[in-house]
Parts: C-alpha cells; sequence; structure tokens
C-alpha cells in the first residue's frame, strides 16, 4: 500500500508533466509563428514524451490500486522574448521537474517504499538526459554567440534543432 502522502506527491507528478506537454506545445506554436521549423519541430517532440511520463505515473497508481487524480493545469506562458530566452526556460523548467522527481525519490525512500524508489529510477534517469540535451544546446548557442537576434547564429541553431528533432529518440 502507498503511503496517502506519496499517492498525493504521484498524483500532482500527473498535472506537473501535463503542464510541461503543454509548455513544450506553446512553446513549438511560438517557433513556428517566428518561421523557426527546426526549433518548432524540436519542443514538438517533447509533447507526446511529456504525456508519456503523465502515462507512467497514471499507470503506476493503477497498478499499485491507488487512486489516481487528474487535476487542474495551469496555462504556460505565451510570450517569449527570443529562441535564447525560450531554450534557457526550457532548461530552467527541466531543472524543476527534476527537483520534484528527486523530492518524491526522497520522499520514497523516507518510507522506505522501494517499489516507487524502484520507479522513480527511470525519471532520474530521464531528467539527466534532460538536462545535459538542453546544456547541450545552451553550449552551441554560446558557440555561435546566439543572443536572439535575427540572422546567422538563429538560422544555425534552428538547425540544429532541427537535427535534434530528428536524432533525439524518445
Ligand atoms: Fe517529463
Amino acid at each position: 500500500m502507498l503511503k496517502p502522502e506519496m499517492i498525493a506527491k504521484l498524483n500532482e507528478q500527473i498535472t506537473a508533466e501535463m503542464y510541461a506537454s503543454n509548455l513544450y506545445l506553446q512553446m513549438s506554436a511560438w517557433c513556428e509563428e517566428q518561421g523557426l521549423s527546426g526549433a518548432a519541430a524540436f519542443f514538438r517532440q517533447h509533447v507526446p514524451e511529456e504525456l508519456s511520463h503523465r502515462d507512467k505515473f497514471i499507470d503506476y497508481l493503477i497498478e499499485c490500486d491507488a487512486p489516481v487524480t487528474v487535476g487542474a493545469v495551469a496555462a504556460p506562458p505565451t510570450e517569449f522574448k527570443n529562441l535564447v530566452d525560450m531554450i534557457n526556460k526550457a532548461f530552467e523548467h527541466e531543472l524543476k521537474v527534476t527537483a520534484l522527481i528527486n523530492a518524491m525519490a526522497e520522499m520514497a525512500l523516507d518510507f522506505k517504499d522501494f517499489n516507487t524508489f524502484n520507479m522513480l529510477q527511470f525519471f532520474i534517469a530521464e531528467q539527466r538526459e534532460e538536462e545535459v540535451l538542453f546544456r547541450g544546446i545552451l553550449d552551441q548557442v554560446k558557440l555561435v554567440a546566439f543572443k536572439g537576434e535575427t540572422g546567422e547564429a538563429m538560422y544555425l541553431i534552428n538547425q540544429y534543432l532541427q537535427r535534434l528533432a530528428t536524432t533525439h529518440s524518445h
């Protein structure tokens, strides 16, 4: 039996994953508006990935015979200064998700809830991957001295994100 506090956290994470999915959807749509089709494809690819995370938490709760509560999802921001601002916001958001996952893992250990701790290993590895991915993008942004302005650097980063969208295997 899962502890009520653990069930509450797992249910909150369902909403957090839906928020992440909607955030990437909004980012993708913004990129499309700006003509950044490569960046749009990259962010769009994250949309179903986050929904698959949501489903993993739902399936786990069902397996544990624990109640599933789908909460309200806050609207993501619609305004972004430029593509650099967006990449930074996406990276910061992934760091927030990492903190949520880590807090759940800590709670699972406190409760000696080894099944939940084990289930969370997937997400611990996943967050590490996401952080590596976004750090890699920010490295490229620095490499071409991209500050968000229209021009060759923006073209290159858009191309780079397009390549990531076609090779990144989630
Ligand atoms: Fe996620």
